[in-house]
């Protein structure tokens, strides 16, 4: 059983999402023995964005492709290799400017592929090639987004991880969104966490009874 962690914080020891990611990916290790992990880190290593070549080279038939441009999709090939290889996904990250963090941007940008984490049919249909893996959301944010919430409305980070992860085949990513992350309110960081925890420890439990079941 494999599984690909993800950190996109560049708050590297102060930042929330880093600490709920290490202690989700811990306690799954204590449930599954012999738990593989292959981790990540885009905040030190962001991935190339998309230049004029990747454009041209990622929608070239591979059987096409020059030396330059297998060059070019070098990184991402590596990326969705790693995706595919692995069980069960956790990705986590701060909520930036009510979206996702642009290193994180990037690796969307090279993990969404034709031909590769997402095939079109005979029939003409998409189907994306991560379906069937767990896949975890944990995002950290200063404010509060929950429903109901003045600031709710203002969450593009949720469906934009849905729709993207969606289009390659993830249909029920999990979320566990920590907030409110801010200082000014030390009682309400404190609940925010404390919820995230608990969320966290239920999908822990879930998947481990949903594995076992499966074994
Ligand atoms: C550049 C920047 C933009 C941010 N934008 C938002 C935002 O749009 N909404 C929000 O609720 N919090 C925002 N925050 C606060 C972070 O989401 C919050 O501090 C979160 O806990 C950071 O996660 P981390 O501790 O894992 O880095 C922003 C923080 C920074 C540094």
């Amino acid at each position: 059983m494999k599984l690909m962690h993800v950190d996109a914080s560049p708050k590297l020891e102060w930042s929330n999402s880093r600490a709920l990611s290490r202690d989700f990916v811990a306690l799954l290790r204590t449930r599954l023995p012999g738990l593989e992990v292959d981790y990540l880190d885009l905040s030190l290593r962001p991935p190339a964005h998309v230049s004029r070549e990747f454009a041209i080279a990622t929608y070239t038939p591979a059987a096409e492709r020059s030396e330059a441009m297998k060059a070019v999709l070098a990184e991402s090939d590596g990326l969705c290799q790693r995706l595919l290889a692995a069980d069960l996904l956790v990705f986590a990250m701060p909520m930036y400017n009510w979206c996702m963090p642009s290193s994180f941007k990037a690796f969307i940008d090279a993990i969404v592929r034709a031909g590769v984490t997402y095939v079109i049919d005979a029939q003409g249909n998409y189907v994306g090639q991560l379906a069937g893996k767990k896949t975890l959301f944990i995002t950290s944010r200063g404010a509060d987004l929950r429903p109901g919430t003045p600031f709710a409305h203002l969450d593009a980070l949720t469906p934009a991880l849905r729709h993207a992860f969606g289009f390659i085949g993830v249909a029920e990513p999990r979320f566990v969104d920590a907030q409110p992350m801010q200082f000014s309110d030390p009682e309400a960081r404190a609940a925010g966490l404390e919820r995230a925890q608990q969320e966290l420890a239920a999908v822990a439990e879930e998947w481990t009874a949903a594995l076992r079941a499966a074994a």
